[in-house]
């Protein structure tokens, strides 16, 4: 959970959100896809993130992106025991929306820098597999983040093998030291469902995730975000326009590194002094 120190003084974002577009407007059913002022602030935001995004079309606003999960979980996964691979460990919340269509997981060999290429290579010769799922920046739970000659290899076997990846990056932002890597989705933009949430740089309560996919994919997963919830709050969407497309954000991301980051520096001091020797651990660049 983040820290609720991180949040935003929400009274002025909302007096901004009611003067711009009426309660008549923010508190009424909204599009399956999302709130279009916040799908035009998010556009460039998402590019910033080196994510390949042609228009605001490209984008999905989902209820976090635990519901994007899910989406892809039921666009892809039609019979039960169709096989998705990963890495282990992996995040939970995703085997919990996956799981809801009974899946067969196969993993994908990793290591401090995250997923091996060359065994999701091996893994997607051998298995009939419907998508890959990583987090590919500070990876939860394993604090990985995988580095840029690996995500052009992992472009080029998902190419290769015509297989799609959902690249799962809630927490690239956040980084403490060290250069963004490009997205593995700028790499290969039709081979990639890319994810990422307001939860660690807003507020986890406005519920908030944004999915980039193909166009196909995207209207897929549309469809279903429509079938379960016909649509996200538009309050909440009305809020995050106002936080992406008037600047906050940009500001509030060093307040909250300032804050994780002593707290990881803590925790790798901790180890280095407690721990019994033999054990090694990554120290996660940023998350
Ligand atoms: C890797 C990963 N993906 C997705 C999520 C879900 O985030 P949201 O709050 O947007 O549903 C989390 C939350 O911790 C996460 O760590």
């Amino acid at each position: 959970m983040p820290d609720g120190r991180t949040f935003p003084t929400i009274a002025p974002l909302v007096a901004r959100a009611l003067e711009l577009h009426s309660s008549a407007k923010i508190l009424q059913y909204g599009r399956s896809r999302g709130f279009p002022p916040l799908c035009e602030a998010a556009a460039p935001w998402l590019r910033s993130l080196t994510v390949d995004v042609e228009s605001p079309q490209d984008i999905l606003i989902t209820s976090g992106s635990q519901s994007a999960l899910s989406a892809v979980g039921r666009v892809f996964l039609e019979q039960p025991d169709e096989i998705v691979a990963l890495e282990s460990p992996t995040y939970l919340g995703a085997l919990d929306a996956f799981g809801e269509r009974h899946p067969q997981y196969v993993i994908v060999e990793s290591d401090a820098d995250g997923m091996d290429p060359e065994s999701l290579d091996r893994v997607l010769s051998q298995y009939p597999v419907k998508f890959v799922y990583t987090v590919s920046d500070f990876h939860n739970p394993a604090g990985t983040t995988i580095p840029l000659n690996r995500r052009i290899a992992i472009a080029d076997v998902l190419m290769r093998h015509r297989v799609l990846m959902v690249e799962d990056s809630p927490y690239r932002q956040l980084r403490y030291e060290g250069e963004h890597v490009r997205t593995i989705q700028s790499l290969a933009p039709n081979n990639v469902i890319f994810m990422t949430t307001l939860s660690k740089l807003l507020a986890p309560g406005l519920r908030t995730g944004l999915t980039v996919a193909p166009r196909q994919v995207l209207e897929r997963m549309i469809n279903v975000n429509g079938w379960r919830t016909l649509c996200g709050s538009t309050f909440d969407q009305a809020i995050a326009a106002v936080y992406i497309g008037e600047g906050h954000l940009d500001a509030h991301v060093p307040e909250i590194v300032n804050l994780y980051k002593p707290r990881r520096d803590a925790m790798v001091a901790a180890l280095e002094a407690y721990f019994p020797e033999g054990w090694s651990w990554v120290t996660p660049p940023g998350g």
